[in-house]
């Protein structure tokens, strides 16, 4: 524990806390026990907790009357029951408050808000309603706690009017203790509140009251196993308390119970109907709302642990790798399994999905847009296919986190539906161009809204009558390409798209696959809308683009012998390794197979002297995602390496050009950024010291990487991301021998 000194100035001379209960008493002792008021006042009308709160420290003195209590007082906290709120404001109406700054703890904002307004004839400006979003159930002045809400949420729903030094002050105690302090407006407190807290109580009370009633001895609860324990845990709450709640919050508690009711009639019907697929459909979608929930309230106590948003990977330097690893599932033939398993009729299985954050934003989009997806368990997903027409407006926005390849073949897909739709992204891909999509979308007759300078947010209009297009890409995109020919599916007449070089062609084959026919010929490639996907199986092979990470750790660390698994190597994403072999690397392929229409492999690499090259432009669309960590190869080796053709990179993730220039010159290393490529001079030492990824996952694992080589600890900073497509890297880095940890974790 952090050793707390009185300030020099308390923040407050005197807070009066009326009601001494849980909440109050909590309020008032941890506020004392930190020394920021010079003198905490209690008010309570049972005599009993008076006593107890000046033995028990909660307090300094305790007063039975308010009049006394307040005088002189520059905090007033109410934590009285809900109901009893009004009361207790018309009593201090009639007092000289002077300038004391007045808030409360009430469940619910909307009835106090109103209470004061009538009291007081217009709410005061120095009063600040607020609601701390913590409990027990314990209750009464024995129970508080001075630690009960750090890292709890504290809402508090200023007005208009609302002063800004009183609202700063309310602010600065409930930091104080700990909390985590937010702002809301009172209608949406109430809303949210009533969602998340007032309906399960509601449930909890009702359900155990139902079951009791019906079962007078009680015998069937001799049969409840943990289930209906956890379920009803909160039915041995406060019942007077609750029961004051409930009168309080009654209009927003209406409006999210009625709605629930109909959910509960349509889950009736579907037991009635035997409908599994229902059933189905709300159960894996809770599931995963559920997961996402828990991973919220996880990050939640990590980042509370660390103080900051800043997922630091400490790489200390030095090492070698050796063993045999499988990389996670590839993350584009992952996206596309979900999408296409959607739109087919039949049911999809796949194997291997990438469980990162990126293919999870597009399953949850089709999820978002009625498609019944059960898993990803171990990497198995079960899609139930809706067929090319079945997709169902989402419930709001569809936001795809940090994934460019969401937004950008999903724009296409969504251009041929009967309904609007609006997709979001992180602050990373909110920066990202998406003109490359919207205009030739324009061009098929779709109706697409782009934020400020072709940016997202993305909003796409349904009902258009699409035709087909016949377009040259102006850059090497197997994004744009993917999204026109998936628009095409739904377009009258044959889509057409020549590409400026070769990129990667996962859309293609895996159409093929679910039956779609696609015309390849060299650059171009085409398809006539009409048909139908069938639902097929897919495997999804290790990631080459994961896998190259681990390729160049091998090649750079001396002594290292590792072997990748199962590793896709389609012909258009192979660019890593002819750069690598070209450089002298040492990676050999065996054990070649075909896996659902992709060609894999294990790679075996071994430590090798790396020289220099002039990397051929043909190359760069076949090792697009790889150059961050190909970056660092080539500092490692002999002699000077020179990338051209590649201002793709400036609008990745991150611009990888300048964030990896801006890396390795911390590190002590001298590179030359050029419009569209980097020279690197080989051979120079990497220093340790601080990088920043921004974001980027790539760069994070390509400086994890240069660890081997270096001749200091490297602080990788913003390495959250790097689960959105590499979730286990810090795990099988380890395991093979790079020594790369969150920081503090080691
Ligand atoms: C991808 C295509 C590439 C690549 C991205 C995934 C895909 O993007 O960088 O990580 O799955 O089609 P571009 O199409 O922008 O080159």
């Amino acid at each position: 524990m952090i050793e707390r000194h009185a300030p020099v100035k308390p923040l407050v001379e005197r807070l009066v806390v009326v009601g001494l209960g849980l909440i109050g008493g909590s309020f008032a002792k941890g506020l004392r026990a930190r020394g920021v008021c010079r003198e905490v006042v209690g008010v309570d009308l049972d005599a009993q907790s008076r006593r107890l709160a000046v033995e028990l420290g909660v307090v300094d003195r305790c007063e039975e009357a308010l009049a006394t209590a307040c005088q002189g007082a520059d905090v007033i906290m109410l934590a009285v029951p809900i109901l009893a709120m009004e009361r207790v404001l018309g009593e201090l109406a009639k007092l000289d408050l002077g300038d004391a700054i007045l808030t409360d703890a009430g469940s619910a904002k909307g009835n106090v808000v109103r209470a004061a307004d009538a009291v007081f004839g217009g709410v005061p400006a120095r009063f600040v309603p607020g609601h701390p979003i913590a409990g027990s159930e314990q209750s009464g002045v024995e129970a508080a706690n001075g630690e009960l809400f750090k890292r709890h949420k504290v809402i508090l729903t200023p007005l208009a009017q609302t002063d800004a030094l009183a609202l700063q002050r309310v602010d600065q105690l409930w930091r104080e203790l700990g909390a985590d302090v937010e702002h809301m407006q009172v209608e949406h407190h109430d809303q949210v509140l009533a969602a998340t807290s007032h309906l399960p109580h509601l449930l909890a009370f009702g359900l155990v009251d139902s079951l009791a009633k019906r079962n007078e001895n009680l015998e069937i609860f001799r049969y409840a196993a943990g289930g209906f324990r956890d379920f009803t845990r909160i039915a041995g709450s406060d019942p007077v308390m609750w029961h004051d709640i409930f009168l309080a919050n009654r209009e927003a508690v209406l409006r999210t119970l009625d709605v629930f009711r109909d959910d509960l009639d349509a889950l009736r019907d579907a037991v009635d109907a035997g409908d599994g697929h229902h059933l189905l459909g709300v159960f894996t979608r809770a599931r995963v709302a559920r997961e996402h929930f828990s991973k919220i309230l996880a990050r939640r106590a990590y980042v509370d642990a660390m103080h900051s948003n800043d997922l630091i990977f400490l790489a200390n330097p030095g090492g070698k790798v050796a063993g045999r690893i499988r990389v996670p599932g590839d993350k584009s033939i992952s996206h596309r399994s979900i999408m296409l398993g959607s739109l087919a009729e039949g049911t999809t299985e796949v194997e291997g999905f990438l469980e990162g954050e990126d293919a999870l934003a597009t399953l949850q989009a089709f999820r978002d847009m009625g498609v019944v997806i059960e898993g990803p368990h171990h990497g198995r997903v079960t899609i139930h296919g809706v067929g090319l027409h079945g997709l169902k407006p989402p419930p709001g926005p569809i936001y795809v986190g940090n994934s460019g390849t969401s937004m950008r073949l999903l724009s296409g897909l969504l251009a041929g539906q009967p309904f609007d739709v609006t997709m979001t992204g992180d602050a990373s891909l909110s920066k990202r161009p998406m003109n490359r999509v919207a205009n030739p979308l324009r061009e098929m007759g779709a109706v697409v809204e782009t934020g400020p300078d072709g940016r997202p947010p993305l909003t796409i209009r349904g009902g258009s009558k699409l035709k087909a297009l016949t377009y040259t890409l102006p850059m090497a995109s197997a994004q744009v390409k993917s999204c026109l020919l998936l628009a095409g599916l739904y377009a009258e007449g044959v889509t057409t798209v020549t590409e400026p070089a070769p990129t990667r062609d996962h859309t293609e084959r895996m159409l093929r696959g679910f039956g779609y026919a696609v015309q390849s010929n060299g650059p171009v490639a085409s398809l006539q809308a009409g048909g139908k996907l069938t639902a097929t199986r897919i495997e999804v092979p290790a990631d080459i683009s994961s896998a190259a990470f681990f390729l160049v750790a091998a090649s750079i660390a001396e002594g290292s012998d590792l072997l990748l698994e199962h590793v896709g190597i389609n012909p258009t994403r192979i660019g890593v390794i002819e750069i690598l072999r070209l450089m002298g690397g040492d990676i050999t392929l065996e054990n070649q197979r075909e896996v659902g229409g992709e060609p894999v492999a294990d790679l075996r690499v071994r430590g090798a002297k790396l020289k220099g090259i002039e990397i051929p432009e043909e190359l760069v669309p076949l090792a697009i995602d790889e150059f961050p960590v190909l970056f660092v190869a080539a500092v490692c080796a002999e002699g000077r390496t020179v990338l051209r053709g590649a201002e793709e990179l400036r609008v990745k993730e991150s611009d990888r050009i300048q964030v990896m220039a801006d890396g390795l010159t911390s590190l002590g290393v001298k590179v030359e950024p050029t419009a569209d490529g980097i020279i690197i001079d080989g051979g120079q030492s990497i220093g340790g010291g601080e990088v920043h990824s921004h974001g980027d996952h790539r760069i994070a694992m390509a400086f994890s990487v240069a660890s081997l080589r270096a001749t200091a600890p490297i602080r990788i900073h913003d390495c959250a991301n790097v689960a959105t497509s590499f979730p286990n890297f810090l795990a099988l880095a380890e395991q093979v021998g790079i020594r790369v940890a969150v920081e503090g974790k080691q």
